[in-house]
């Protein structure tokens, strides 16, 4: 795991257990710490206790990680101070320097790996398997995007002219930008998120996920500790509404770089239109999905599950690219739901830190709730078809979902994401799939999709008609990796340009062409 320079998380994640001892070991020392979080600004700030909360660990809610201190408004309007008086210094930085930085903070991540794995664990309830895949995705993010850096702002562009005129493209940053992030990548997404907006010019005002805050605390002193300046990156832990909408109502945010829900997005949206006398932001969105497959005749049903039970329900369904909705064809219909049930009886559900479990808490108890109401509501209309069993023993402390599975009429019955591991499943006849591609395009998201077919020609109509994101042809429809998988989606689900892909840092930039009469 250590040292390896390679793009690809999904690589190394299937090392993990040929390195399980040493890593347990390290990871185990950082079980019991307890720390505090805080905001991580150009200034120092003081401590008001009515702004600590303490952060309890989602597997066992008796359980403490430590506290955080969430930023007030007043702090939230210096740091933007801070961050538009350090923009021009920071834009004039040789860009070498800046990827120089995203360079030392990879490897220092990599030598952390052990501590960020346990927090992962500890405050956002993941697998260690996935607390790998987490930061091999953001270790990836920060060397793919100084790399890109280099090779897009490194020299102007030289341009053709008339003799005696010199013409070049020179980028630069665009200013101030806020990047807001989400507790299910607390690690990667705020990373990718951070690093692309500063390497690409720009200061930044990092607000992560109230779940998450002392993950990012952790993150971003190993950034300040791989060189980057404290007014370029700042840290604003804190409730959304009210940090969001001090930096998405401020004339001086030169632009947004969000991920989380789609209604979030709006709210965000709206609140940036509303500014009076402020130049037309940048907003890159990156929301929810409402992610379908589609399964033919043809398909293999073992493949087809594994590839359903990977995509529906690890991560505990808790990832934007899950899979929410399964369109099963008849014919094929009875036998992979057969297996299904089986597999799913053969899930574990319980604590995280544990390598045999397969699926872990769901992030709080208001999630909680909100996915049980929704299986309630489905179980006492009779369309449970599968359901792994909770095993009270492992799971009374901590906010816990069973996974399941019901039968749905179509895509259009769903009113909204449910953000856990829920599968819907919808049978359709062979002639009906003109009527299932049109729905699932009519709902309006576009993030992943997936078929599953053995006929080439099928697949390859069905994956043109489709409008997402990002199309898996035969796999599961989790875990794009950085360069390899450009991620994000479309309509309801985002406005792109796609993470982890050439065109992103793009967004993030300026132009500007200079001509000299020679
Ligand atoms: P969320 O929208 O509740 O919160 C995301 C962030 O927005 C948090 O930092 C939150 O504090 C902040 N926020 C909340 N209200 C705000 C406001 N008024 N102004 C400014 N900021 C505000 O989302 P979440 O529950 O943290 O994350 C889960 C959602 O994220 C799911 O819908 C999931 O699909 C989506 N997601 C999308 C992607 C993607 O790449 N498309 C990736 C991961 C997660
Ligand atoms: N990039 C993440 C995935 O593909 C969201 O699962």
């Amino acid at each position: 795991i250590y040292g390896e320079k390679r793009l690809n998380s999904r690589g190394v994640n299937l090392n993990i257990r040929s390195h399980y001892d040493p890593l347990m070991r390290a990871m185990k020392q950082c079980m019991d710490t307890t720390y505090e979080a805080r905001p991580l600004l150009a200034f120092d700030v003081a401590t008001d206790p009515a702004l600590v909360h303490d952060v309890t660990c989602p597997y066992d809610r008796r359980k403490t990680v430590g506290s955080v201190l969430w930023t007030s408004k007043e702090q939230a309007e210096r740091a933007v101070d801070a961050a538009w008086a350090a923009f021009p210094r920071w834009d004039a930085t040789p860009v070498a320097d800046r990827a120089a930085i995203l360079r030392r903070f990879a490897e220092l991540m990599e030598e952390h790996m052990p501590e960020l794995m346990a927090l992962c664990s500890r405050e956002g309830g993941k697998l260690l398997t996935d607390g790998v895949d987490e930061i091999r995705e953001a270790v990836d993010f920060c060397r793919y995007y100084a790399a890109k850096a280099e090779e897009l702002f490194g020299e102007p562009i030289q341009l053709p002219g008339p003799t005696g005129e010199s013409n070049e493209l020179v980028m630069s940053g665009k200013g101030v930008f806020a990047a807001i992030s989400p507790w299910n990548f607390p690690v990667a997404i705020f990373c990718g998120q951070m690093v692309a907006t500063a390497v690409a010019g720009n200061t930044v005002l990092a607000k992560p996920a109230e779940q998450t805050s002392i993950i990012a605390h952790r993150v971003v002193e190993l950034l300040y500790q791989a060189g980057m300046p404290r007014d370029v990156v700042q840290l604003l832990p804190g409730d959304g509404p009210t940090v969001g909408s001090v930096l998405t109502g401020d004339p001086r945010i030169t632009g947004v770089v969000f991920t989380g829900g789609t209604d979030t997005a709006q709210v965000i949206n709206r609140s940036l239109a509303n500014r009076e006398n402020a130049p037309l932001p940048t907003l890159v969105a990156e929301t929810g999905g409402m992610n379908a497959m589609i399964v033919d005749s043809t398909a293999l049903p073992e493949q087809v599950v594994n590839d359903v039970i990977h995509s529906a329900f690890q991560s505990a369904g808790q990832r934007c690219s899950a899979l929410r909705v399964l369109y099963l064809q008849d014919d094929v219909a009875d036998r992979v739901i057969e297996i299904l049930k089986g597999a799913m009886a053969e899930l574990h559900v319980g604590d995280p830190r544990d390598l045999g479990t397969d699926v872990g808490p769901v992030i709080d108890e208001e999630a909680r709730k909100g996915l049980q109401a929704h299986i309630d509501k489905l179980k006492g209309e009779g369309r449970l078809i599968a359901e792994t069993r909770l095993d009270a023993t492992h799971t009374a402390d901590g906010t816990f979902i069973a996974p399941t599975a019901f039968q749905i009429d179509g895509i259009e019955a769903l009113e909204r994401e449910q953000f856990g591991p829920i599968l819907h499943i919808v049978r359709y006849k062979s002639q009906e799939l003109d009527d299932v591609i049109d729905s699932i395009n009519a709902r309006g998201y576009g993030l992943t999709f997936g078929v599953h077919s053995r006929n080439e020609s099928f697949a390859e109509e069905i994956a043109r008609r489709i409008r997402v994101g990002n199309v898996y042809v035969n796999r599961d429809i989790i875990g794009a990796v950085v360069g390899v998988q450009p991620f994000g989606g479309q309509g309801f689900s985002g406005t792109g340009p796609k993470a982890g892909g050439p065109h992103y840092l793009l967004r993030f930039a300026t132009e500007k062409t200079v001509t000299i009469n020679t």
